[in-house]
């Protein structure tokens, strides 16, 4: 209850959102979020690390389920970054099992939904009965229409542009490209988001204030969402918060 009531004066403009209300104006396209605190939530509660992982998972079925009903495009959710590899070798493990459960357990139901399954990050590290289940998965749903559900999986957004700079060079040199032709649009075409449109709201519980190496390029114009609500508790009243003040919102890119 307590709890409750903090959250609530947290509110912007002490508004509470329903579902009904955020589905009557229009619902952010590009969904990404920093699913964090997971360590802390298992903590709170004496279990390992792992357990708090586990629970978050859940949640990603909860939150994809819901942002496929109210028409969000495309959900981008920050599941391993490059940096996690420091992590303890069992944690990263553990991680790296996630997508396999995830896939194993629900990819009937995002088939059921029409969610379309991707991927963003450097693939080579990843091991490869993790890669296997999440290309399986990118397979089986590469017709749907609906969501499409982004894993940043040994995602970096340095490593992505550095990555997309020895492209763009690469295609210079061999006569492809000219300097003339390097743009903002361009660069866009050689991120690993080449496909997808910049997000429109960025999501990050736990009540950290970073962006820890995340959409950098991407996030230039994307309306930023706190809550220090832990990963493993962020709830679907959660989600619709974030979007009733996201519609709250003026946004003018640069002008007036
Ligand atoms: C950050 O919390 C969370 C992660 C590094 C992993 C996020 C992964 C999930 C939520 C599950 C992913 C599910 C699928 C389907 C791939 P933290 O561990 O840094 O938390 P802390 O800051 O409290 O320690």
């Amino acid at each position: 209850m307590l709890d409750k009531l903090r959250r609530w004066n947290k509110k912007e403009n002490n508004e509470s959102f329903t579902k009904e209300a955020v589905k009557s104006k229009p619902i952010p396209k590009h969904i990404a979020i920093i699913m964090d605190g997971n360590g802390r939530w298992a903590s709170k509660r004496a279990l390992p690390r792992v357990a708090g992982h586990h629970e978050g998972m859940k949640v990603v079925k909860k939150i994809t389920k819901l942002a496929s009903e109210l028409g969000v495009e495309v959900l981008t959710l920050y599941a391993f970054s490059t940096e996690n590899w420091k992590r303890p070798k069992q944690e990263v493990e553990y991680l790296m099992k996630l997508p396999e459960e995830f896939l194993g357990t629900f990819l009937p139901e995002l088939i059921e939904q029409n969610v379309k399954v991707q991927m963003m990050g450097n693939p080579e590290e990843i091991p490869k009965h993790t890669r296997s289940a999440v290309e399986k998965a990118m397979e089986k749903t590469k017709e749907n229409t609906g969501l499409i559900l982004n894993f940043a999986l040994n995602y970096g957004s340095r490593d992505e542009i550095t990555q997309a700079v020895k492209y763009i060079i690469k295609d210079v040199q061999n006569g492809k490209l000219t300097e003339e032709g390097i743009s903002e649009e361009l660069l866009s075409e050689y991120l690993m988001t080449s496909s997808l449109q910049d997000p429109d709201l960025l999501i990050r519980t736990s009540g950290e204030h970073r962006l820890s190496n995340f959409m950098l390029w991407q996030l230039a114009y994307t309306e930023f969402w706190f809550t220090d609500v832990l990963w493993p508790d962020f709830s679907e009243e959660e989600l619709i918060q974030a979007i009733g003040e996201f519609q709250m919102r003026g946004r003018r890119y640069g002008g007036i």
